[in-house]
């Protein structure tokens, strides 16, 4: 019996099922997939990312409170908020002093984000709060937030152009937008999901962004920020 037509089939499939379930984490399969990979790996998020603390503080929650340090008491949503890394930046950062949101669709992650949460005193008047649901489409009125974050997730929801306009719908005019832009070989991987960093830039200055900055921020993402055009 030829065993080469049956082996080389085997490879076919676990390449396939290798970038269906690792590479591309399920979202080519469907928004349900990608939420349920992510609550099944939730326990081990925070250990695999590592995230640097000095390296998070001064490019994410330090920026982020200065954009934001001429509120009275600035509004903050995070969508895909994961295991909460933008409310906990936000809420040990002593320059911050308004509300975050983080919302997402995995509640095993969200429950891990609520117990770091708990265990920080919440000082200085701010405060946070997380939503289980889905993005794209965002549960809040238009011209809500001063500022909107969604760190490496884009390339998961159902459409980046889609969940941008929601964004751009919930800020205020003139809020900023911090995201970021998958790159690299992986980001490939993702074909038609790809952007490079001058189709991304357009795409927000497309749908009601101006100021768009890409920074390199790791091997894997750059950090893009942004701002709601103001009506004139
Ligand atoms: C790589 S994690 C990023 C988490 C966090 N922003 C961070 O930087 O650590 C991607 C997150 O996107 C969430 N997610 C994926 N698809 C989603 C969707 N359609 N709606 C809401 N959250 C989603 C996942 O549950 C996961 O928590």
């Amino acid at each position: 019996m030829n065993l080469i037509p049956i082996i080389l089939i085997v490879i076919a499939v676990g390449f396939l099922l290798y970038w269906l379930l690792v590479m591309t984490e399920g979202v080519y399969l469907g928004q349900r997939v990608v939420v349920w990979l992510y609550d099944l790996t939730a326990n081990k998020y925070d250990g695999i990312k590592q995230f640097d603390i000095v390296h998070e503080r001064a490019t994410i929650s330090i920026p982020l409170s200065q954009t934001l340090a001429g509120q009275q008491k600035p509004l903050v949503l995070d969508v895909a908020t994961g295991t909460g890394r933008v409310p906990i930046l936000l809420m040990q950062e002593a320059g911050f002093a308004g509300r975050v949101v983080g919302l997402d669709a995995a509640g095993k992650m969200l429950a891990i984000a609520s117990s770091k949460l708990e265990a920080i005193p919440a000082e200085n008047g701010k405060s946070s709060a997380l939503i289980q649901q889905t993005a794209v489409l965002l549960p809040f009125p238009g011209n809500t937030f001063d500022a909107v974050t969604c760190l490496e997730a884009m390339e998961f929801l159902p459409s980046a152009e889609a969940a941008l306009n929601e964004m751009v719908r919930v800020l205020q005019p003139g809020g900023t937008l911090m995201t970021t832009r998958r790159k690299g070989y992986e980001a490939r991987m993702f074909f038609d999901r790809y952007h490079s960093a001058e189709s991304f830039e357009s795409l927000l200055q497309d749908i009601g962004f101006t100021e768009v900055r890409t920074d390199v921020w790791q091997i894997n993402y750059d950090l893009v920020t942004a701002r709601k055009r103001s009506v004139s």
